[in-house]
């Protein structure tokens, strides 16, 4: 049952497994043969769709990485210009709304306080309406919100969050194709990644099986004090949620950087004791990702590099590869969020944390 750790040593390894089921589970019902039926988000959607000009996104922690996802799906695929910000910040913001803005919320257990007072706030700030995707069935946040889409993952145990972020984020591709849909997104592109989505859950039971390989990886961090993760484009947001999954649960201090940042500053602290780990898929913006990485090698930074299979990022010495099975390049933030919670995990069973309740952390934070 949902409560038990059954045969995984820790809720969060079991999470973790459970991302190929639960992201068919969001799945469910939600694909049509070509399209997304925008009545997925409520009768009332299509309506308010149709009238919606921009997106704000407020959310906290891992759902607010989500949410920076999402920007780069929505401004390719619905055309819609998007902000995205962390709760604490937006609800103490003098927050200039333009007509026809939906507000979105993202939030695994639909109680976290600041992303609630963002959203009340927000109820005086004239919004188009509000959009909860959301975890946790009959929450405030739900109960609040005008339209719900509910990421069906399943009770989250472990405080560190997996399966609700995977979830979240199929949640918000449906988004993006039924504003999409509504925006004259082109029928092509829309059955392209409807056919995507359904081949995600398998892809993702394809990458668990990296296990082994990320579990042999693990011992070179276990000893290291710092860390930093690379990523360009959607994936710097996964960048940022690999190094909170390592902050959250080794107690590793690590860093985000969009690939491009690094001679801007990061650079100067790349040496032989700063691993650094790369997200590297098969995209427009992979030969540029490619030099980044050989300015880190330049400097004897140790690279681990998690790579479409097809891009022939060659191993070699200081070059660890571990190769991705090639995924549609949109949905590629979801799949390469697998292997980084799998090194996190790893690293911290290695260093003998407590995994799925790290210290000083609750699992919502219901308290400002
Ligand atoms: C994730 O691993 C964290 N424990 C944390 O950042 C979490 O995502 C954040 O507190 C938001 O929670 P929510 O999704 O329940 O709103």
């Amino acid at each position: 049952g949902a409560a038990s750790k059954g045969e995984y040593r820790h809720y969060m390894l079991k999470e973790i497994y459970e991302q190929p089921a639960v992201i068919a589970a969001a799945l469910e019902g939600r694909l049509g043969e070509r399209s997304v039926p925008v009545e997925c988000f409520g009768p009332d959607a299509e309506a308010l769709f149709e009238r919606v000009k921009q997106v704000h996104i407020v959310a906290c922690g891992t759902s607010y990485h989500a949410g920076l996802v999402a920007r780069y799906w929505l401004e390719r695929y619905a055309g819609l210009p998007v902000q995205v910000e962390v709760a604490s910040e937006y609800r103490y913001r003098t927050v200039v709304v333009p007509d026809d803005t939906l507000f979105v919320t993202l939030s695994q257990s639909g109680e976290t306080a600041d992303t609630l007072a963002a959203l009340r706030f927000a109820r005086e700030r004239g919004y188009l309406g509000s959009l909860a995707i959301c975890n946790v069935p009959g929450s405030s946040l739900v109960r609040e919100s005008d339209l719900t889409l509910m990421t069906q993952a399943g009770p989250e145990i472990g405080v560190a969050s997996t399966k609700a972020f995977t979830t979240q984020l199929t949640a918000l591709m449906l988004l993006t194709l039924a504003l999409g849909r509504v925006k004259g997104l082109a029928a092509e592109t829309q059955a392209e990644l409807v056919a995507g989505l359904r081949s995600l859950p398998q892809l993702v039971g394809q990458v668990l099986k990296l296990d082994n390989a990320i579990e042999r990886l693990s011992t070179a961090f276990a000893e290291k004090h710092h860390a930093l993760f690379l990523g360009r484009g959607a994936h710097f947001p996964i960048a940022l949620e690999g190094a909170l999954k390592l902050k959250e649960i080794s107690y590793i201090h690590a860093e985000a950087y969009p690939a491009g940042e690094l001679k801007h500053g990061p650079l100067a602290l790349v040496d032989s004791e700063m691993p650094v780990i790369s997200v590297a898929p098969n995209d427009e913006l992979l030969d540029k990702l490619k030099s980044n990485l050989q300015e880190v090698r330049a400097r004897g930074g140790e690279l681990f590099v998690f790579a479409d299979e097809q891009v022939g990022i060659e191993e070699e010495d200081g070059v660890r590869v571990l190769p991705l099975p090639h995924v549609h390049d949109a949905l590629a933030p979801i799949l390469y969020t697998v292997p980084l919670q799998l090194l996190s995990y790893h690293v911290a069973v290695l260093k003998g944390t407590d995994v799925d309740q790290p210290r000083n952390l609750a699992k919502s934070v219901t308290v400002e």
